[in-house]
């Protein structure tokens, strides 16, 4: 760690507590010319650093910057053993974890960015990516023997974290709109986008890049108009270090569900939150839209629908997506 990192850890982890110059220099064993550096190193990145004479220096209260400290201070045991990467800018954290995936990167590798560049979306569509205002998180999986048709289980159980950690900060209810699009008050504040990589040689799943975008707070200039009447954000306004405390949410009720994979209880919790379920809906797909009832979600995560000719099917999610009538 360098030394502006080590300072940072110590004010995140002990926020609101004024550090001397000399005690800072004391504990890391650095000069005091290298503390002050290190301070205004921080200030230049953004961070806002109390400084008051015969006090020290403290992180300022409402700071709200996504640092790798900052995240590991809210995370359980469980994520203890995640390789956190936060990157000021990517194109996309998703192309740039395959990229490292493929480099031979190991499960749990996590690359999060302050805005991303070229954020992707499903169905080749972009991802409106806004700098301090959203998460933009991927995370890296190589599970044991999984078919690509389970993968999907992957997609539901992140869909139940985020919705888990956002109503834990926010305290307002959250919904999932089949498979992975997540609604507050009617309006979609994140999405999924899961890619998996599959062996030539036995067709299971070899690596998966989970991609998370959740709009955190409403963006300075409001969202570009093709989403406005659709996009909304998780939290109304600024929540003390809300985008730390988020990224660490979604990541330990995610990593609690993955180690325990066989079990289905995250499929009673994605059914509870279902916005589609028992909803008049429309489907979407390269062979054409159809209308249908969504009647269920099944154990393994499919849609079960209901066609107006009576006949029904279970859908994947694959080139499929549904509007609510
Ligand atoms: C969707 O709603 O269509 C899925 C959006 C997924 C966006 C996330 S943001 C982090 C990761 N990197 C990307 O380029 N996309 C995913």
């Amino acid at each position: 760690m360098t030394t502006k990192e080590s300072i940072l850890a110590l004010f995140e982890e002990q926020r609101g507590v004024y550090f001397s110059g000399e005690e800072i220099a004391a504990r890391l064993a650095v000069s005091r010319a290298a503390v002050w550096k290190a301070v205004n190193g921080l200030r230049k990145e953004g961070y806002e650093i109390d400084a008051v004479s015969n006090k020290g220096y403290r992180l300022a209260a409402d700071t709200d910057i996504l640092s790798t400290q900052g995240i590991e201070k809210y995370q359980d045991p469980v994520c203890r053993t995640l390789n956190l990467c936060v990157l000021p800018e990517a194109e996309s954290t998703n192309t740039l974890l395959r990229e490292k995936a493929n480099a031979g990167a190991p499960e749990g590798t996590v690359i999060l960015a302050n805005t991303q560049t070229k954020g992707r979306g499903r169905r080749g569509r972009s991802f409106y990516s806004p700098a301090d205002t959203g998460l933009y998180l991927s995370i890296l999986l190589r599970p044991d023997g999984m078919t690509p048709d389970q993968a999907v289980k992957i997609t539901t159980m992140a869909a139940v974290a985020v919705c888990e950690a956002v109503e834990e900060i926010s305290g307002k209810e959250t919904w999932i709109k089949w498979v992975n699009d997540i609604y507050q008050e009617g309006r979609k504040i994140s999405g999924i986008l899961t890619e998996a990589s599959v062996s030539m040689e036995n067709g299971s799943v070899e690596s998966v890049i989970l991609g998370i975008g959740i709009n955190v707070y409403p963006p300075e200039s409001g969202f570009p108009e093709d989403i406005r009447e659709t996009a909304g954000s998780a939290f109304d306004g600024k929540q003390n270090d809300g985008k730390n405390r988020l990224a660490a949410g979604v990541l330990n009720y995610f990593f609690k569900e993955y180690e325990r994979i066989d079990r289905t209880d995250y499929v009673e919790k994605y059914r509870a939150k279902s916005l589609v379920v028992g909803k008049e809906i429309t489907i979407l797909s390269p062979s054409g839209n159809r209308q249908a009832t969504a009647l269920d979600v099944d154990q393994d995560c499919h849609l079960i629908v209901r066609y107006e000719n009576g006949q029904t099917e279970r859908l994947s999610s694959g080139e499929i997506s549904i509007r609510l009538s």
